[in-house]
């Protein structure tokens, strides 16, 4: 690479949410800082998250609610940048936002107004983004990381990966921050599609094809995690936030527990029904529970007799049990296609957890999902981003 090559204190490759924080902080401590993305819109992740609406933050965030081969990494960024400090950053630019549930913030109006807001903040900063720019895998000499890239080489002090996961290949996701990481010999654990609907194989889709639509609140529990939110049945498997949640957990080959009557013991409920009205079919008790349709496919699988009479305890329990414990083994997920993030990345053994610096490699910074750091549905994902961006601003 020629000797003209423009030299910038920081360049940041990705314009997401991570790559646009840490821009923003290096650009306020004076650093001069260009951020570089080969899609011609910047934050695109931002703009379409929370269906539109950005849930851009957890007030309940806390390192448990990440998922990270080593669990205490996130802890530094968490706790330097929180979802109160970002918080404040939205109330200055006064966007209206509520709490949908659970802690998670969302927009009032759209999720372009946080892309807005990082705009200005950059621009107010006096950073500099350049979009639909193609970059080559960087090369370091003498301290000095130098860049092809399609408006020109580029050479500069601090380089910052914020080049995100593989999730959504459709908008520009691309697995080249682990091809950095690779290119300096750090390591870089299995990715996965994570936050992702899971799927069936067609005998099971053919037998719940009815259930196709239906939602309804769920326990979803893998070992000794489990999510209380909504499932909801499709036509390719099941979905919903709490299987979106436990996806992040569940290995191929591996079964699912679902209580379809969380806090209802159905073994009870259904005994109760028999003293009450013994003629009534075990599918009509169970639409005091549950949907339908559902009650209806689990009455005709698990209880084909007539009558609630006729079913005595041992026959009762497993209809029960089919409510309560209902279980099944995805065949698979639908993949990077449609996950909302991606499991694994950059190992944080290589990062030091202060400055998301290369122990190995000064000057190589990784932050945002890149890393081997997933957070749970519900604006961890974004958090860590802006916490992770923001404790790279600080020391690059
Ligand atoms: P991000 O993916 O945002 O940005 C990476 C940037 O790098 C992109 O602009 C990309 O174009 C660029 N890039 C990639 N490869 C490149 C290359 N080779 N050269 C140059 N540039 C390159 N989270 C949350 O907390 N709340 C929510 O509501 C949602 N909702 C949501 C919905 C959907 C549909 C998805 C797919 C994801 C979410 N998420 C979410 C997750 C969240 O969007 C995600 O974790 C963050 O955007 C990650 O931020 P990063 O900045 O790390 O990567």
């Amino acid at each position: 690479m020629s000797a003209r090559a423009e030299y910038w204190d920081v360049v940041i490759l990705g314009a997401g949410a991570a790559g646009l924080m840490c821009a923003i902080e290096a650009a306020r401590r004076g650093r001069r800082t260009l951020v570089l993305d080969h899609a011609r819109a910047p934050g695109e992740k931002i703009r379409i998250s929370g269906g539109g609406r950005c849930n851009f933050t957890n007030i309940e965030t806390t390192p448990k609610s990440f998922l990270s081969a080593n669990p205490r990494f996130c802890i530094s960024a968490l706790n330097r940048y929180t979802p109160h400090d970002f918080i404040a950053l939205v109330r200055r630019h006064a966007i209206a936002f509520h709490e949908k549930t659970l802690g998670q913030l969302f927009c009032d109006g759209s999720a372009r107004q946080i892309v807005d807001m990082l705009l200005r903040e950059l621009r107010d900063a006096g950073g500099e983004l350049r979009l639909a720019t193609s970059v080559s895998l960087p090369d370091r000499d003498d301290g000095t990381f130098r860049l092809a890239t399609s408006s020109g080489p580029i050479a500069c002090a601090a380089l910052v990966v914020a080049t995100g996961g593989k999730s959504i290949p459709k908008m520009g996701a691309t697995g080249f921050g682990y091809d950095v990481a690779a290119r300096f010999g750090l390591k870089v654990t299995t990715t996965r599609p994570g936050l992702v609907p899971l799927t069936l194989d067609p005998p099971s889709l053919e037998r719940l094809a009815p259930l196709s639509g239906i939602g309804l609140p769920a326990r979803v529990s893998h070992g000794k995690t489990d999510f209380d939110e909504a499932v909801l049945f499709t036509h390719r498997g099941l979905s919903g936030p709490a299987i979106l949640q436990i996806s992040s957990y569940w290995r191929e080959g591996e079964e699912i527990a679902v209580d379809l009557a969380p806090g209802i013991d159905v073994f009870a409920a259904l005994k109760a029904a028999r003293a009450e009205n013994g003629r009534q079919a075990p599918a009509s008790a169970l639409t005091a529970l549950l949907p339908r349709r559902l009650a209806q496919l689990l009455g005709d699988d698990h209880a084909p007799a007539r009558n609630l009479a006729d079913l005595p305890d041992k026959l009762l329990r497993p209809l029960a049990q089919a409510v309560n414990e209902w279980r099944f083994k995805p065949a698979g997920s639908e993949g990077y296609r449609t996950a909302e993030v991606t499991l694994g990345g950059v190992d944080t053994d290589e990062l030091d957890q202060k400055a998301m610096q290369a122990r190995r490699v000064p000057g190589l910074y990784f932050v945002g999902e890149v890393v081997d750091v997933t957070g749970w549905l519900g604006g961890y994902n974004f958090q860590w981003a802006w916490s992770s961006g923001w404790a790279a601003g600080q020391a690059v």
